[in-house]
């Protein structure tokens, strides 16, 4: 199967997510169902929490997420910058640093922190802040097999001009992804059509 060559440590700025066949990041309300009994390849958590020097995400994201839940399932350590318009009512945690600022400047104290590894963005809002900016290096999906018709888009920006990608890869960058699917509860009869 054609995929992605591991992930490399090189002080980049990567908007990183699982996402689902329909471009969702998260369903409504926040909630993370896309996650759910998802197989990933092998090794590919660990690849991201070996190549993450620091987090950036947005207060919302921050807000929802469970209680005491870190990047990777805990698996990653390291520093994490929560974007906020009031840094003054977040509830403060370990290594977390609200800040204030502009996204740019985000990224700047970000990619200082992570001290030449990767500054994982894990934020639709500040990655599509960023490409506007010219400040995400790859955007790096796994596409979750689920369609989930509503919720929190990677990429919200409606009225704005597209924005052109190359695949980063072998061969043509401007070729498309090919990708097949089939609803799971015809998928286990292995019917043709
Ligand atoms: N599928 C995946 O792999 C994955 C990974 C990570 C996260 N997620 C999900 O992604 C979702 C993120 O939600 P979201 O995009 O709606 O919200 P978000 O980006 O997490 O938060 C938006 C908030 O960030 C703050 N913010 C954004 N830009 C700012 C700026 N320039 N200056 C100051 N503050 C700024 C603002 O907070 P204030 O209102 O406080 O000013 C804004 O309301 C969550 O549901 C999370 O679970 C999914």
């Amino acid at each position: 199967m054609n995929d992605t060559a591991p992930q490399t440590a090189g002080g980049k700025v990567l908007w990183h997510f699982t996402m689902s066949l329909d471009g969702f990041v998260a369903g409504p309300n926040h909630e993370m169902d896309l996650m759910t009994g998802v197989s990933f390849r092998p090794g590919l958590v660990e690849e991201y929490v070996e190549t993450t020097g620091a987090v950036l995400g947005g207060r919302d994201g921050w807000d929802h997420a469970a209680g005491d839940s870190r990047p990777y399932g805990g698996a990653w350590d390291g520093p994490i910058f929560v974007l906020t318009h009031h840094p003054e009512d977040a509830t403060p945690a370990d290594g977390v640093t609200f800040l204030n600022c502009g996204p740019a400047e985000a990224v700047r104290i970000g990619l200082a922190a992570a001290g030449g590894m990767n500054l994982e963005v894990f934020s639709p809002t500040i990655g599509r802040q960023l490409l506007e900016q010219g400040l995400i290096d790859e955007i790096d999906l796994h596409i979750a097999p689920i369609l989930l018709g509503a919720g929190i888009r990677l990429y919200d920006n409606s009225g704005r001009e597209p924005i052109h990608l190359h695949r980063v890869g072998e061969g043509d960058p401007t070729s498309a992804v090919n990708v097949r699917y089939r609803p799971a509860a015809t998928a286990k009869t292995g019917a043709m059509r």
